[in-house]
């Protein structure tokens, strides 16, 4: 019978035995599955994984310092890497949401070679590949699949050329959670919604600059803040903050504005392919609107997305 620990200790002393005294590079993202399959590995080689955790700056508001935390806590060897500007100066410019996408893959395998290349003698790359990765025949999701897209511009990086150790690829993501528990992973990063891996460049529509992820950091911060207090976290399978390329017209005091457009949204779904807009009460919406409106300069006006999947989809981009 399947049981998280029948799990952990088969995948552990299988690792072991196939990595023996090899070093392996991962790269963290702050979600559920690079999360699992680093400490899986951690449990078995300790200190010759080599975890890497990027901030594009394109994160959640004050998500890389606290994530990268909680991996310092769990015993990860983990190196932070601010990559920030090397993403924004990829992104100035572009408006097309596909550009931006391969922009953002682009640089996180340039800067994800550079770390790679710090470790001695790294012979493996660990990810945290899932079942349904495995049999999802074209996939646009994830690290690794923006990987795949770039086989075949102009050779591989180094990192590529690394064998493959995957101990997630035979779990569903029901699995995963119930793997990461007995670990004992944070609960946080656990139960967390799934984020993409572009991240706030296809929430700002149209060109990402520095000064609207700011803005939209900060608001989105005060909506997800005010869905945990709410209780309704756990309940929505994903929810974020869009920064709408419109501006509008609104009155502060005596003062009329000018400023921008967040729309909230949040949906319930089982795998993220179909979606129902999430029927949050009026009052948690009127409050987060006003928290929003009150504390985050440039924006003056919040809308709620009311739109399912199909035919609208999740993200704006
Ligand atoms: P859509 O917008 O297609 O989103 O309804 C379905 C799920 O996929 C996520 N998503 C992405 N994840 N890279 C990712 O890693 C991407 O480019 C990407 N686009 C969408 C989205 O957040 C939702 O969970």
């Amino acid at each position: 019978d399947w049981t998280p620990d029948s799990f952990i200790e088969t995948t552990v002393a299988g690792l072991k035995e196939k990595l023996g005294g090899d070093k392996v590079v991962l790269g963290l993202s702050g979600g559920v599955d690079s999360s699992v399959a680093a400490v899986l590995l951690h449990h078995a080689i300790g200190k010759n994984l080599y975890c890497i955790f990027v901030d594009n700056g394109l994160l959640r508001k004050d998500e890389f310092e606290s994530v990268l935390d909680s991996y310092k806590h769990m015993g990860l060897n983990v190196k932070g890497v601010d990559a920030k500007q090397r993403f924004y100066d990829a992104l100035a410019g572009l408006t097309d949401p596909e550009k931006k996408r391969k922009a953002i893959g682009r640089v996180f395998i340039e800067v994800f070679d550079d770390e790679a290349h710090q470790v001695q003698d790294v012979k493996w790359l660990g990810q945290g590949t899932i079942y349904p990765d495995v049999i999802e025949s074209v996939s646009v999701k994830g690290p690794s699949a923006t990987i795949k897209s770039h086989h075949n511009v102009g050779g591989l990086p180094d990192f590529m050329k690394l064998k493959v150790v995957e101990p997630l690829n035979t779990l569903f993501k029901d699995e995963v959670r119930k793997v990461g528990k007995a670990l004992g992973i944070d609960p946080n990063i656990l139960g967390r919604h799934p984020f993409p891996g572009p991240g706030l460049a296809i929430r700002i529509l149209g060109e990402v600059t520095p000064q609207k992820v700011a803005i939209l950091q900060e608001a989105d911060a005060i909506y997800i803040n005010n869905l945990r207090s709410a209780g309704v976290y756990d309940k929505v399978w994903q929810a974020g903050t869009i920064f709408l390329p419109v501006q509008s017209v609104g009155v502060m005091g005596d003062e009329r504005t000018y400023e921008n457009v967040v729309c909230l949204r949040a949906v319930e779904s089982l795998d993220g392919m179909t979606a129902d807009w999430c029927h949050l009460p009026y009052d948690l919406l009127a409050k987060i609107s006003n928290e929003i409106i009150n504390n985050v300069k440039g924006i003056n006006r919040v809308v709620y997305d009311i739109s399912s999947k199909p035919p609208a989809t999740i993200e704006w981009e």
